[in-house]
């Protein structure tokens, strides 16, 4: 199947929220903080402009209360009277023109008085930096699985390490966008978004509206990455109250400096690793602490904490494990959800000390992880006892063949020994991902999802999930096809709108087709139950036309609602359970060379091994993987954040460097398929899961190539100069 939308996108003819027209349109800015923290003084606002002309609005317009509903509601809209990072935002303006609206925005001075700030959330906050709690942690988590203490001290070898990760930007290809404006007294969002209703929610909190008084529409989406799951609730926000008070159409554009400096990145993580082996390379014990920088709200931290804790103890099976995890405020710009979403910062350390154990004991890293991957039958340092048929062992041996790692590894020895600056290893990383919503997350949200049966004889789906360059809307459109053996073409997707879809849930955490693709099926029989049998192809049709012509004017509307699979309990306090449906497997495998004059590494190769379960649409699919692990090039080799005090200097794309086609070798792409009975058609989740393999992977190379022991990421030409320095 042709993808849905590619015509309109290689056409132009897609339209994203800056190619929307909207007659009497206003454009709208934000005004920020310049300082990382303090008492806001006094608002100047310049006698060179004449404020007649323009819609000022700040904290005192919100009709509710000023507070960003997400997890615990402590960011503010607008700032009231401190603030607490760089880039907040204090007052919001609208003007008919742009480049007025930017001499404005410069004649207004916000004057605070600075308070003390905190920016490494390595180290215990002074009290005077005290804002969160008693002690700026936002969220504690802690698996304990057996005894831990006891197995490290009766273990033949303790390792010990600690692992660094940057943030990351996401570089959509879309800035940030929205529109607001207010129709037949309701207020509406258009604009670039993951996550429908969870801006519907914020818009109902913070305008204190009714649900049918706020609505939210998807416009074109040019890349989300987990970037467009939470903010666009802030700029929903913005654009919303200015369209309020300007009482007319306000659209909110950031253009890529300001998208990089104000909105949240991947948050830096430091992970240390205390484990206990015997001898053989059998892992006894896992004592590990995570620590996340959570920014200065506590946004979505809580949840990647939960995720990265819970992906920290890698694929392995271990009696004893403990880990604690933190995440923490500083006074930076609040760090959010990227794909991933905490699992590449605990799986880049684990993969990489799995590499440093094997270095210590003298061992093979396959080896290594050969020995000690879960077999159906065991479990995870949850308890989760994983029974899924994958075969673990396969998916490495696969792709350490594919690689040809031990023809390669004597090949590099050769040309290692023999060329003056040139060093060439592959490293592999073997990980998981667990798909949808961590726990009992999946419950909570209570998807719904319709299938409906129109009079023209066609189906329509209707669902909150958008379609933002992964390929939701052909792998929709194929899921149901397939299920009803109709064409694709006489399926339509219905325009997210929160006015007629449902409540299907955001389209994060890889749970789109496996998640909300099961409720289209299920979905389909519904419709056909209704239709009184499972009637498939024209038979289906012939049936769904008959119905409407005995139901004269009427819709036939199948909805459906999410069912926890069978044996899936999750302990919330305890941290024990079924922490997910499933999980999709993977072995990566990166054949680098390292230029001893530059330290610069070069990807030579790269293979991709993975099983997600059925899959769906092989290009699709493939171009998941491409992506994530094109995404985590960028995370392991170039692509740092510099913060000073809090905020990102380098925000702009001449200096925060990306993969380009020059640094990135073809990615050979491998699918195993296990079915796994409760996602659509027997799939996982693919999304996020390519995020986490590439940057162990790479950097473990880097290590083999040069016998330094990097344990940082970004892994820039300066960190590996200096860790090459001090081996
Ligand atoms: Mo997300 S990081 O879009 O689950």
């Amino acid at each position: 199947m042709k993808r849905r939308e590619a015509i309109d996108k290689l056409t132009g003819r897609e339209a994203y929220i800056d190619d929307i027209a909207i007659a009497g349109v206003w454009w709208g800015c934000t005004v920020r903080s310049a300082v990382p923290r303090g008492r806001i003084r006094d608002i100047r606002f310049g006698a060179e402009i004449d404020w007649s002309e323009f819609v000022v609005v700040d904290h005192r317009d919100l009709p509710g209360p000023n507070q960003v509903a997400m997890i615990e509601n402590d960011q503010p809209v607008l700032a009231s009277d401190r603030v607490r990072h760089i880039h907040e935002a204090v007052l919001l303006l609208a003007h008919p023109d742009r480049d007025r609206l930017r001499e404005a925005r410069r004649a207004i001075h916000i004057e605070i008085d600075e308070e003390p700030a905190i920016f490494d959330y390595r180290v215990p906050p002074p009290a005077d930096t005290v804002q969160h709690g008693g002690d700026n942690v936002f969220k504690r988590v802690r698996i304990d699985k057996g005894d831990v203490d006891a197995a490290l001290v009766a273990a033949d070898h303790v390792v010990e390490g600690v692992y660094e990760t940057g943030a990351q930007e996401h570089v959509y290809l879309e800035n940030q966008g929205m529109v607001g404006y207010v129709e037949d007294g309701v207020v509406t969002v258009k604009g670039s978004m993951q996550c429908p209703y969870y801006i519907h929610a914020a818009l109902r909190h913070a305008l204190a509206r009714a649900d049918n008084e706020v609505r939210v529409i998807q416009a074109a989406t040019g890349g989300g990455f987990g970037g467009k799951e939470d903010y666009p609730s802030v700029l929903a926000l913005h654009a919303a109250l200015l369209a309020l008070k300007a009482e007319r159409p306000v659209k909110i554009l950031y253009d890529r400096d300001e998208d990089m400096a104000a909105t949240t990145k991947r948050h830096p993580a430091r992970v240390r690793h205390r484990t206990g082996v015997t001898s053989q390379g059998r892992i006894v014990a896992q004592d590990i602490e995570v620590l996340l920088d959570g920014g200065a709200y506590v946004t979505l931290s809580p949840v990647v904490l939960s995720r990265g804790v819970i992906h920290a103890s890698g694929p392995y099976h271990c009696d004893n494990v403990r880990v604690e995890g933190r995440a923490v405020l500083t006074n930076a710009v609040p760090f959010g959800a990227f794909r991933g979403f905490g699992a590449p910062q605990t799986i880049f350390a684990c993969e990489r000390h799995m590499d440093v154990i094997a270095d210590e004991l003298g061992m093979c890293p396959l080896g290594l992880r050969r020995k000690n991957l879960i077999q159906d039958g065991q479990s995870t340092s949850t308890g989760q006892v994983i029974r899924d048929g994958t075969d673990r062992i396969e998916i490495l041996d696969r792709a350490v063949r594919d690689a040809e790692f031990h023809q390669r590894e004597a090949a590099d020895r050769a040309f290692n020994s023999t060329h003056p600056y040139l060093r060439r290893a592959t490293g592999i990383a073997t990980f998981y991902h667990g798909a949808g919503f961590t726990g009992a997350g999946e419950t909570y949200l209570d998807s719904r999802a319709q299938v409906v049966g129109l009079a023209t004889g066609e189906v329509e789906i209707r669902t909150a999930n958008v379609e933002m360059g992964q390929g939701a809307l052909t792998t929709f459109v194929k899921i149901v096809a397939e299920k009803l053996a109709v064409e694709p073409d006489r399926i339509r997707v219905a325009e997210v709108d929160t006015f007629h879809v449902p409540n299907s849930g955001p389209t994060v955490a890889s749970r789109t087709s496996m998640i909300v693709g099961r409720l289209l099926e299920r979905g389909c029989d519904a419709l056909c139950a209704t239709l009184g049998g499972d009637w498939t192809g024209d038979k289906f049709e012939r049936e769904l036309l008959r119905w409407h012509a005995e139901h004269p004017g009427q819709e036939l509307i199948a909805e459906v609602r999410y069912e926890p699979p069978p044996g899936v309990e999750w302990d919330d306090e305890r941290y024990e359970g079924s922490a997910y449906g499933t999980f999709a497997w993977a072995t990566y495998a990166a054949h680098v060379e390292v230029d001893l004059r530059t330290f610069g590494v070069r990807l030579l190769d790269f293979v991709a091994v993975q099983d997600v379960g059925t899959v769906l649409d092989e290009v699709l699919a493939a171009g998941q993987v491409q992506g994530g692990v094109v995404q985590g090039v960028g995370w392991a080799l170039m692509e740092e954040c510099q913060f000073v005090d809090g905020a990102m200097a380098n925000h702009n794309l001449t200096n925060y460097s990306i993969p380009s086609s020059d640094d990135v070798p073809p990615v050979r792409v491998v699918f195993y398929e296990t079915p796994y009975a409760h996602g659509a058609q027997g799939a996982k989740g693919i999304g996020e899961l390519p995020m986490d393999g590439a940057a162990p992977a790479i950097v473990n190379a880097v290590a083999r190539a040069t016998g330094a022991r990097p344990a940082v990421v970004p892994l820039t030409p300066e960190v590996l100069m200096r860790v090459m320095g001090s081996a």
